[in-house]
């Protein structure tokens, strides 16, 4: 069963004409982003912005109108992946590198629709590494404050083996937190760091999370 594609098609129902629409980054979101196409295509009027620059161009391929930042003022909703959900609708995102334009457009969002497998739920979020998105510049002495943090960060490498570089020119620090237990206090304390950019904790962001379950069915947990 494809559960990220379950997720991803049920968020979809939820786009109607006259929508402004985030599009969120990975592979959970692309299905999404394809089966809005298919909308689009069968004539349903959105228009949309997105959160990387493949979606953005998955989108444009598919002929979902993206629009200027500037002529948008509030996205109706946005629909996203997550690399780790916990019981109170709280995330670590980034594991495909877009956390920045992620939170940015999350947070202009009304709603933020969350799409992910049954995998994806835990009790605890900090089994998954977490992102941080750091500077260049000096960017040992932002590890060295993350180790701080008994963080244990890692630059996180391309396929190619040189540094991962995200579409706003920065490094990716992968953070091994084990278990948060208090993702605001951390966030807080990343966000305050001079050289970080942003985490991807995403603490209150989420207000709908849809699951996609190996037996077919889906939940759908609201904040
Ligand atoms: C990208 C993200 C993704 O939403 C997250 O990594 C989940 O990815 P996938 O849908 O491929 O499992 O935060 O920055």
């Amino acid at each position: 069963m494809n559960t990220k594609k379950l997720a991803a098609e049920r968020a979809v129902e939820s786009i109607e004409d006259g929508m402004t629409v985030g599009l969120g980054t990975g592979s959970t979101a692309y299905f999404a982003i394809e089966k809005l196409g298919q909308r689009v295509q069968e004539g349903l009027t959105i228009r949309a912005v997105a959160t990387s620059k493949r979606s953005e161009e998955q989108a444009i391929g598919l002929g979902i109108p993206i629009v200027p930042f500037a002529e948008v003022g509030i996205i109706d909703i946005t629909i996203d992946g997550a690399d780790e959900v916990d019981r109170r609708l709280q995330l670590i995102k980034g594991g495909g590198g877009a956390l920045l334009r992620e939170k940015i457009v999350a947070a202009r969002s009304a709603k933020m629709f969350v799409i992910v497998g049954e995998d994806k739920l835990v009790d605890t979020l900090g089994a998954f590494p977490l992102p941080v998105e750091i500077v260049p510049f000096a960017h040992e002495w932002t590890l060295d404050a993350l180790k701080g943090l008994q963080l244990n960060p890692e630059l996180r490498l391309a396929d190619d083996g040189e540094r991962y570089m995200t579409d706003n020119g920065n490094y990716i620090a992968d953070c091994r937190a084990e278990a948060i237990e208090d993702p605001a206090a951390l966030h807080a304390e990343l966000n305050a760091i001079p050289g970080v950019v942003e985490n991807g904790l995403f603490v209150d962001m989420a207000h709908t999370v849809i699951v996609g379950r190996e037996d077919g069915s889906i939940d759908t947990l609201t904040r």
